[in-house]
């Protein structure tokens, strides 16, 4: 045991000063990885994929492109991601806008523009405490804006 405690010192003094631990766990939580995946399944995008928990820590460009997603890794001394944005647009989407958005509580930014989102503008949009910016153009959505969703802080409010 102290022989393998030495060597794998010695490896580590190896690598140098510069050398990173990477094995600190960058998750996102359970809700929000199932609120991604559930509102995948229920929307149909156009370019299915898989959640985890690790979505968001290889490579931020990875998780735009392909997962439609930006994190902020830095909660919990950096061991810990939130949603930050939504980029769903052009996705190919059918169906309402899902409740599940609403698990994703650190969401700032949701682009559903140019999909085929029908029914309602649902409240709960306006109880986002973070969401500032909502652009849901371009779909089929019908009724009023819920007094809720008026109140966003919106910068660009494309409803
Ligand atoms: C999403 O949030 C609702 C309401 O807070 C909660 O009941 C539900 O369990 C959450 N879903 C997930 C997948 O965490
Ligand atoms: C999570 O998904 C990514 C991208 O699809 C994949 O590379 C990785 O192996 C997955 N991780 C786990 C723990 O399943
Ligand atoms: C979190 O990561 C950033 C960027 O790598 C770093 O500058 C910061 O010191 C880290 N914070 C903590 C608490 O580890
Ligand atoms: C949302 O995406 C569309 C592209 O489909 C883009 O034109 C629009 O500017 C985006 N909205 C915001 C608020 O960034
Ligand atoms: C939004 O917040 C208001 C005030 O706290 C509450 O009455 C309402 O039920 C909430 N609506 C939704 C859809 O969560």
């Amino acid at each position: 045991m102290l022989i393998i405690c030495i060597s794998l010192m010695l490896h580590l003094w190896q690598l140098g000063p510069d050398f990173k631990f990477q094995t600190i766990a960058q998750n996102l939580p359970p809700e929000e990885v199932s609120a991604l995946k559930d509102m995948s399944n229920k929307l149909g995008r156009k370019q299915p994929f898989e959640f985890n928990a690790s979505v968001c820590i290889d490579d931020q460009r990875f998780a735009i492109f392909v997962a439609g997603i930006s994190c902020d890794c830095t909660y919990d001394n950096n061991r810990t991601c939130h949603v930050t944005k939504l980029f769903w647009n052009d996705d190919g989407l059918t169906g309402n806008v899902p409740e599940e958005v609403a698990n994703l509580t650190h969401l700032e930014e949701l682009n559903l523009s140019g999909n085929e989102l029908y029914g309602a503008i649902p409240d709960f949009l306006g109880n986002m405490t973070s969401l500032y910016q909502v652009d849901l153009s371009n779909n089929q959505l019908s009724g009023p804006i819920p007094d809720s969703v008026g109140n966003l802080k919106a910068q660009a409010q494309n409803l």
